[in-house]
């Protein structure tokens, strides 16, 4: 079985302009320096990702895309293809976030071509999945999540180019949390689902003061971070908290 050593990933979601985003990739890669028990990750907008690539170079710090296109090239206006982020320096990218599964109304046959497209072009692909609070409150969180899951992979997926990120809906950006018992309920009935050794992160209002609890739980391995990402400080405390 693969080790499935921790990642945690910074998703700066559509936060950061040149100044700031280049600052803020540079603070991170001096903190990582220090040496670190876990892989990191950021996934800054696409029109940073030619400058904090640049800032990155030479630290253990991985580029990552939020999101992607399932065609390789062609006529989709304001659309990025999985081959492009290759190309700026990406190794990974993350697909089906509940931002763009609400707001841009993805659905699980989007999510499985755009994962299709990441491992085409040689990108891992993290795979978020979640309930809503609605869904939570009627007991349904796993079967929700299952069936995002049977929808959302495609066939021979991977542990080494497959990471699956649980985010409850309900969670992100809100300071609320589920329970470590719930975290640990939701990642093994995941773990039951997807190939032996695959990463699953947990994701929703990770902050550094509830990062060490999190991380500690045996079925976590890593941790998706939205707005706690956006300060080096921060970001660095959660991954220290790792392992
Ligand atoms: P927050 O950490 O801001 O809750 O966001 C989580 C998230 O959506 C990461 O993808």
């Amino acid at each position: 079985m693969p080790e499935r050593k921790q990642l945690v990933a910074g998703n700066w979601k559509m936060n950061g302009l040149r100044a700031d985003g280049v600052a803020l990739a540079r603070g991170v890669a001096e903190r990582a320096r220090g040496g670190h028990r876990c892989e990191l990750l950021v996934c800054p907008p696409f029109t940073l990702l030619a400058e904090v690539g640049a800032a990155l170079a030479g630290s253990f710090v991985a580029l990552g895309g939020q999101d992607c296109h399932a065609a390789p090239k062609g006529a989709f206006t304001g659309c990025i293809s999985t081959e492009m982020l290759k190309d700026a320096g990406c190794g990974h990218v993350i697909v089906g976030h509940s931002e763009r599964r609400q707001t841009c109304a993805e659905s699980d046959a989007d999510v499985r071509a755009k994962t299709q497209a990441a491992w085409r072009a040689g990108l891992v692909a993290i795979v978020c999945v979640g309930e809503t609070r609605s869904e939570r409150e009627a007991g349904r969180a796993i079967e929700i999540v299952a069936a995002q899951l049977a929808g959302s992979l495609p066939e021979g997926a991977a542990a080494e180019t497959l990471i699956v990120a649980y985010e409850p809906v309900w969670a992100i950006g809100t300071g609320l949390t589920p329970t470590t018992a719930d975290i640990t309920d939701m990642h093994a009935a995941i773990r039951s689902r997807i190939p032996t050794g695959t990463r699953i992160l947990y994701g929703g209002s990770v902050n550094p003061k509830n990062a060490a609890e999190i991380l500690a739980l045996p079925e976590v391995d890593g941790a998706l971070v939205g707005g706690a990402s956006l300060n080096a400080d921060d970001f660095w405390a959660i991954a220290r908290a790792c392992g």
